[in-house]
């Protein structure tokens, strides 16, 4: 029967709710509908999990010059992703030191980040430099007014977050993963463009993971990936389960790849000309390499039934020069915003309406349905720690 209590976060029915997702797969069952829908546990996962990982913010393209930003709000944190004047990439709060007016918005290059209500000013490192009119004041102390950082770490080209200063880094974890993709020379790649956009109205887990199998192209995706062979249902593993990331190589139809339009990673070995290789980087980070370019989605969890979703596609900077390019971004952003917007939103937001159902228990789940699998062995223990330990 389903539950919709708000509190304790844990009872001993939710706890046997959790161990039924955390059963060897051939009897595992999804996560219960209340860890999609409760608030209080949202609120544990963002304190135990979201906010001691490691989360991706952006790319390293998106500011290749100093005094180059961008904006994102993570956890309801607004933040400025900038590079300072002496090169390096830092994450700042967006937050004035004053009376905590957001500073900054969108993109774009800048030598001061001017706070629109006082004008106090900060520099692209974050110290603040002016500040009208407050000499008056025996509290203020400009030194102690910089905005705050937070960890950044750049994985392949990808810029990631940590809200916890005691973090282990990341690279570390993902060496096995650096191995299986180093032919798409992932920190060299460059967009083109800017990314697409969405607010998404339902939990984050529903994307990540469990929209992130192949399973479903057989409903949501049959007119579309299915029907072209650009997808098949099948999923062939790339790693063991390892509480960091997944990876798996989805093969095209046989005999039906689709055709490259610009131009194959050079020296692509052939077992990677064969599909498409998902990966899921612990806890919010997904993204697809096809033989030509890669396709990330970023998730920036906001609240139990609110996230941001960024869906970027990349290829090798020599490739954005290329005549032949700028069909192929139109074509691919293009066929990305109709996958997503016509077919896998849409189901996403039905199956929150039916994780709301009274006569909903917890499903079944395929052997294709492993990602989803290995990534609540990776959460449940993380909260379930963190909860216990406050007890
Ligand atoms: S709130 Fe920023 S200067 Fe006053
Ligand atoms: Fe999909």
């Amino acid at each position: 029967m389903n539950r919709t209590l708000t509190s304790p976060v844990l009872d001993d029915q939710r706890r046997a709710d959790l161990a039924l997702a955390q059963r060897p797969l051939e009897d595992a069952r999804g996560l219960p509908p209340w860890a999609y829908n409760d608030p209080a546990f949202y609120a544990a996962e963002e304190k135990y999990v979201l906010r001691r990982e490691w989360l991706s913010v952006g790319r390293i393209d998106d500011v290749p010059e100093s005094g180059d930003f961008f904006t994102v709000s993570l956890l309801g944190e607004p933040l400025i992703i900038a590079r300072g004047d002496d090169g390096e990439i830092r994450a700042l709060s967006a937050v004035c030191r004053h009376r905590a007016m957001v500073v900054a918005s969108g993109r774009g290059r800048t030598e001061r980040f001017v706070c629109p209500y006082h004008a106090w000013t900060y520099d692209t490192t974050g110290r603040l430099t002016a500040a009208p009119m407050m000499n008056g004041s025996s509290a203020f102390d400009k030194k102690r007014c910089a905005l705050p950082q937070l960890r950044t770490e750049i994985w392949q080209g990808f810029i990631f977050v940590n809200f916890d200063p005691e973090a282990e880094p990341l690279a570390p974890r993902l060496k096995e993963l650096d191995e299986i993709l180093a032919p798409y020379r992932l920190a060299e790649l460059e967009s083109g463009a800017p990314p697409l956009d969405y607010e998404q109205h339902f939990n984050w887990k529903l994307l990540a993971p469990d929209n992130w199998e192949n399973y479903h192209v057989l409903g949501v995706h049959a007119k579309s990936l299915l029907a072209t062979g650009m997808f098949t249902p099948n999923t062939e593993y790339l790693a063991k389960p390892n509480g960091a990331f997944t990876a798996w190589m989805n093969p095209f139809k046989e005999g039906n790849p689709p055709p490259v339009t610009l131009k194959e990673f050079p020296g692509l070995p052939p077992e990677l000309k064969r599909g498409w290789v998902g990966v899921h980087v612990y806890p919010c980070h997904l993204f697809l390499a096809s033989p030509e370019d890669s396709t990330y989605y970023r998730v920036l969890p906001q609240s139990v039934d609110n996230f941001q979703l960024e869906v970027r596609f990349s290829v090798l900077p020599e490739l954005v020069d290329d005549p032949a390019f700028k069909d192929t971004l139109a074509n691919r952003r293009a066929m990305l915003d109709f996958v997503h917007v016509q077919e896998d939103a849409p189901a996403l937001e039905a199956t929150a309406r039916g994780l709301r159902s009274s006569l909903f228990e917890q499903g079944c789940l395929s052997p294709e349905e492993r990602p989803l699998w290995e990534f609540y062995n990776y959460l449940v223990p993380k909260v379930l720690e963190g909860l216990d330990n406050e007890r």
